[in-house]
């Protein structure tokens, strides 16, 4: 797949090298495709560097890994988001990961569909950390959206950094998803747990 990258950093950053290595098209995506950052961004993970009008245009998927406040400017600079898939990673957090900015009858990934018009939205990654995604081991990977072929792509592309994804339904779902990473983040961060751990859906 053509994936382009927009926000390269813990998560953005992490997907793109496990992508790339997995024979995927990765470029990252990038507000100043010169800039320092960008390139050593690109050069770490194995990819290409665009703008992001270009690597949206170019792509067949996007992985969106920026903060929160950010999301409104990069999805405006990306253009044309029409039949795109857009994984959504993000999570509305509020500074000091003082809870959300939004929730409960809207959400994030609801915000980023209404931006992003056309686009075919999964939130996905958002509810485990960062250091996690080099390799899922095994752990859940819960998704939602709308589109199922989106979906699928979302769950080969989980699959292929080590997890197990989980089809929590439709988009309107991500409000569940987006208070779960607070799970995660109290755990990580406020119950000592660290960052290297997930939680996985068990049958029985
Ligand atoms: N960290 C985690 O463990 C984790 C886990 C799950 C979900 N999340 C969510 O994922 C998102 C990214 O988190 P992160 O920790 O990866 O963030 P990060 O390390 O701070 O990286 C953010 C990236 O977004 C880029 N960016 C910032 N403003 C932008 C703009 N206006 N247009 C385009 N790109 C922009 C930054 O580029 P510059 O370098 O140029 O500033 C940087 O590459 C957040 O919404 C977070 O809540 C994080």
């Amino acid at each position: 797949m053509k994936i382009a990258i927009l926000g390269s950093g813990n998560v953005g950053g992490t997907l793109a090298a496990g992508w790339a290595a997995k024979e995927h098209l990765v470029a990252i995506a990038a507000r100043n495709p010169k800039s320092d950052k960008a390139v050593s961004a690109a050069t770490a993970a194995k990819a290409q560097v665009m703008s992001i009008a270009d690597g949206v245009k170019w792509a067949e998927v996007v992985l969106l890994a920026t903060p929160w406040a950010a999301v409104p400017d990069a999805l405006a600079a990306a253009g044309d988001w029409t039949g795109k898939i857009l994984l959504d990673a993000t999570n509305p957090l509020k500074p000091q990961l003082a809870g959300l900015e939004l929730g409960t009858t809207t959400s994030g990934g609801e915000r980023v569909a209404e931006l992003a018009r056309g686009a075919r939205v999964v939130k996905v990654f958002n509810t485990i950390g960062a250091p996690n995604m080099a390799d899922g081991d095994g752990l859940s990977m819960l998704m939602a959206g709308d589109d199922p072929a989106a979906k699928a792509a979302a769950a080969t592309l989980a699959r292929e950094v080590g997890f197990e994804p989980v089809d929590l339904g439709p988009l309107k779902e991500a409000r569940l998803l987006e208070p779960f990473a607070l799970v995660w983040i109290t755990l990580a961060y406020k119950q000592g747990f660290g960052p290297n751990f997930g939680l996985t859906v068990r049958k029985r």
